[in-house]
């Protein structure tokens, strides 16, 4: 059975339509990512699951049963639909010790006082906090702070847990773990969670599948993480999906050209893919191959050591590219140096129409 499912959900703030025709089922035990720009309604489309705002139209089911129906005549209160929530705004409330703070949602449930303290001990051992329930938030380092948060969610739904850009706050390394935290505990207690976040690289990490919306709130793509970085349904996924070069190709006398300052041939065959008419290249840092066989001129103008891998900018026919190689390339080879020449290839570029890029 499904756990939550949107059908043909249209959400507003007034006359101004955030979400239109919004469609999503999402499995039991699941960790889907909603990933967008910001503003695009992903928060938007967490406050209708939860019942913190009425859908114009369609409905919203939980395990099989409508919490929102207009047809049906039904709308659970939030405090029945039995989600938690992580919020990344308010995530613990200050004037509350971490017992209170997790303790609140039992309390607005009205349950009996010694279930509450066992709930929130439980808790406080899910996220690793035994021992803190009397600290204040303001004791606590920013990671802890979150887990507090997370161990609130958890006492109000074990089932299903909503996180909304729950760790945008953190710094990177705190980030990293925390999405290791997030992961092992859904996997010991079996809950279905919706990820909400604008960073794609944090999603690429958690979550079993990931849904992309548009700067419009429409869904783009629905896919495992291997399949938006794999199989790009647009130009609009691969840009959104890591970093990207798109560059201007043209065929000209039967090869297949660059087309930057001057023509700049880079294949002589036809590439995978190819498109004719108005075209460009979309290309990853990774797959830019420096190769003393590529046709493509370039001149290295920025090189960083980044531990793993070195990054550089690469000017190609009067414009600046981003390439990168991972340190077990340059085991085999070197790494270069600014204001060198190399030659370039390409390998799994892809090509798409050129008005695309003005969407
Ligand atoms: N309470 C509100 N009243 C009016 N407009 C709002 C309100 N909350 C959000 N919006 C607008 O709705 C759009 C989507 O917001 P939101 O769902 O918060 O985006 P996201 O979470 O994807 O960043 C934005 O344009 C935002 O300005
Ligand atoms: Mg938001």
């Amino acid at each position: 059975m499904n756990k939550v499912e949107f059908k043909n959900v249209t959400l507003s703030y007034g006359n101004n339509t955030i979400v239109r025709d919004f469609s999503l089922s999402i499995k039991e035990r699941e960790i889907v990512g909603i990933i967008g720009p910001s503003g695009c309604g992903k928060t938007t489309i967490a406050r209708a699951l939860c019942g913190l705002m009425n859908p114009d139209s369609g409905e919203i089911y939980m395990d099989g049963q409508p919490v929102f129906s207009r047809s049906q005549r039904v709308n659970i209160p939030p405090e029945k639909r039995g989600i938690g929530i992580v919020f990344q705004d308010y995530a613990v409330w200050p004037h509350m010790s971490v017992f209170d703070n997790i303790a609140y949602p039992l309390k607005k449930q009205g349950a009996p006082q010694a279930e509450i303290a066992a709930r929130v001990h439980d808790a406080l051992e899910q996220v690793d906090l035994k021992g803190y329930d009397r600290y204040m938030p303001s004791q606590l380092s920013g990671g802890q702070q979150q887990r507090v948060a997370i161990a609130r969610a958890l006492t109000a739904s074990r089932d299903l847990v909503i996180m909304d850009e729950p760790i945008t706050n953190l710094d990177a390394k705190l980030r990293a773990s925390m999405l290791v935290e997030i992961r092992l505990m859904q996997q010991r207690l079996g809950t279905t969670i919706i990820y909400i976040t604008h960073d794609q690289g944090a999603a690429l990490q958690l979550c079993d599948r990931i849904v992309l919306l548009d700067a419009q709130g429409s869904i783009v793509q629905v896919g495992a993480d291997e399949d938006l970085i794999e199989k790009p349904a647009s130009r609009y996924v691969f840009s959104f999906m890591g970093i990207s070069n798109f560059i201007p190709v043209e065929e000209a006398d039967g090869q297949y050209c660059l087309k930057l300052d001057h023509l700049i041939p880079f294949s002589k065959t036809r590439p995978e893919g190819w498109i004719d008419g108005p075209a460009e290249m979309g290309v990853r840092p990774m797959d830019m191959i420096i190769a003393p066989d590529g046709l493509v001129p370039a001149r290295v103008t920025q090189a960083t050591f980044l531990g793993n891998m070195y990054n550089y900018f690469v000017e190609i026919g009067g414009h600046e590219y981003r390439l990168q190689r991972s340190t077990l390339d340059s085991l085999n080879d070197r790494d270069y140096a600014v204001g060198e020449d190399v030659r370039l290839k390409f390998v799994n570029e892809r090509y798409y129409p050129r008005k695309e890029a003005e969407e």
